[in-house]
């Protein structure tokens, strides 16, 4: 059985004080309403310290949005921030490869997949971010583009337990549309069996693969109920307590 992970990406959002507000409220609210899921909380690198520290003792737990693809954990890479780096600040987990930085930052698999390899090597969990936009979609290009970022950009150096992958079709980020619970369900499966060929069978069963773009409170319950979706990865309804909260309220 895999254990559902309820992940939320603030990206680049959060100042000091609105930060420990929300992260009062999250931890409150679970206090209140134990959940069965993980949770998980990454909010921007500036954050990521006093975060953890906020949740030290919680069932929470925290991650990066990125880490640097540099061969080095230390080293002469102007701004770059290390997998080992975010590990020694107390984070657990670290997203790559999210849709934004494929879009916006040029990441290749190739980037991706040396980013996640570091993410193993620091002994995190690597959450990689895999997608098709609506013109793949609408060709009946999803099912095969999302494969080849699948077995492009993840590690293979793993038996499944610190790897998750995150579905997020580009096209239902922060746009209030999501795919259709069969369409869901069919790339879950296909995402599966892709990590089959890359992994094996036993350590394919391990990994997580979570549905990310527009999870909201109001189609929560339903996205998490499809099968293979092993959880949820949330943008802006990670921002207010109330939604996530409502959100991982739904694995009672
Ligand atoms: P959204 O973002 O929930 O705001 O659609 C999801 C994500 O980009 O991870």
């Amino acid at each position: 059985m895999r254990q559902k992970l309820i992940a939320g990406n603030w990206k680049m959002n959060g100042l000091k004080a609105d930060s420990q507000e929300l992260v009062a409220g999250i931890l409150s609210g679970l206090r209140a309403t134990p959940v069965s899921a993980d949770i998980l909380i990454c909010p921007p690198f500036t954050l990521t310290a006093s975060v953890a520290v906020a949740v030290q003792g919680s069932p929470i737990c925290v991650g990066v949005q990125d880490v640097s693809d540099a061969p080095k954990s230390s080293g002469a890479y102007t701004g770059e921030i290390s997998a080992e780096m975010a590990a020694d600040i107390g984070a657990t987990y670290a997203i790559v490869g999210h849709s934004e930085r494929r879009a916006m930052y040029g990441e290749s698999n190739t980037v991706v997949r040396a980013k996640a390899e570091n993410v193993l090597k620091a002994g995190l969990t690597a959450i990689v971010c895999v997608g098709e936009t609506l013109e793949e979609r609408e060709s009946g290009q999803a099912l095969a583009v999302v494969g080849e970022q699948v077995m492009h950009s993840c590690p293979t150096q793993t038996d499944g337990t610190n790897l998750v992958v995150a579905y997020e079709p580009v096209w239902a980020i922060g746009t209030g549309k999501v795919p259709t619970t069969a369409d869901v369900a069919e790339m879950h499966a296909s995402i599966r069996a892709r990590l089959n060929d890359l992994l094996g069978h036993e350590a394919a069963e391990r990994v997580r693969i979570l549905y990310g773009g527009s999870v909201k409170p109001a189609n929560a319950a339903e996205l998490l109920s499809v099968s293979d979706v092993d959880g949820a990865l949330i943008g802006g309804a990670s921002l207010k307590a109330a939604d996530f909260l409502a959100i991982a309220e739904t694995q009672k």
